[in-house]
């Protein structure tokens, strides 16, 4: 099994072949089994207060629309009007009464149902047309996607429960969004990932984030050291790091 090869999964030690972040085909496939398949975080509950308030979340080349209904319940919708495909929502956020297509003013409820198409409702079956839904759940506020056409084979609490005990005392559901910060990173997404995984770099790049918590050299990163809390779950490694003394 080579590095080069790029059939095979991975060498232990090193990192994936080269074609896996490379290869636009590859690439697509990860689009598919990974994003359009497993749950995202999309963002957090405080932006949606009120009913009708609703924002995008956009990924390859997806976009997809968060809404609060009057019920109080959260509805996601791939942005994409039933009649010719517009996206019916052009704003990153704001609230409505209810999604209205400005191209030929299509307009469906916050529960996605076509409710006016002007000229042709009664042409046309409109229980058919209804917008498409994705899969949305609210853990401890912080809202998740799933892209998946079929109902996804575990919900977010079950896949995060192990992370409850060290999750639940940060009250996250009373959090709200200060600011937000977005970094366009010019790599394939696993280059990304494989660089948040190891923190052997933060020492050299992140001096106030060692002097902050306890990682870097001396201390044995991701080990359960110096009050290091560490969770491994399937499909879940969660980390509580204590702040250095005098620390804020
Ligand atoms: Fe949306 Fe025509 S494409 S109303």
């Amino acid at each position: 099994m080579k590095a080069s090869d790029p059939s095979s999964p991975r060498i232990p030690g090193h990192t994936l072949a080269r074609e896996y972040y490379v290869s636009p085909e590859i690439f697509e496939r990860d689009v598919e089994k990974v994003f359009f398949r497993h749950w995202l975080y999309a963002g957090h509950e405080s932006q949606l207060p009120n009913p009708g308030d609703f924002f995008t979340y956009e990924i390859a080349g997806e976009s997809i629309v968060i809404v609060r209904r009057p019920e109080g319940d959260l509805r996601a919708f791939f942005n994409l009007c039933r009649h010719r495909g517009a996206r019916f929502v052009q704003q990153p956020c704001g609230s409505v009464r209810a999604l209205q297509c400005r191209y030929h003013n299509w307009t469906y409820g916050l529960d996605g149902a076509l409710k006016v198409a002007p000229g042709m409702l009664d042409m046309i079956g409109k229980e058919e047309l209804g917008l498409i839904p994705a899969w949305v759940e609210v853990w401890h506020g912080m809202i998740y996607l799933n892209l998946s056409p079929a109902r996804p084979a575990v919900r977010v609490g079950e896949m995060l429960q192990a992370a409850e005990p060290a999750v639940k005392p940060f009250r996250f559901e009373n959090a709200k969004v200060a600011r937000t910060i977005t970094y366009e990173v010019k790599s394939n997404w696993k280059l990304f990932m494989e660089n948040y995984r190891e923190c052997y770099h933060c020492l050299s790049n992140h001096p106030e984030f060692c002097a902050t918590v306890p990682v870097g050299r001396g201390v044995a990163l991701h080990q359960n050291t110096a009050n290091i809390r560490i969770i491994h779950a399937p499909n879940l490694t969660f980390s509580n790091y204590p702040l250095r003394p005098g620390a804020r």
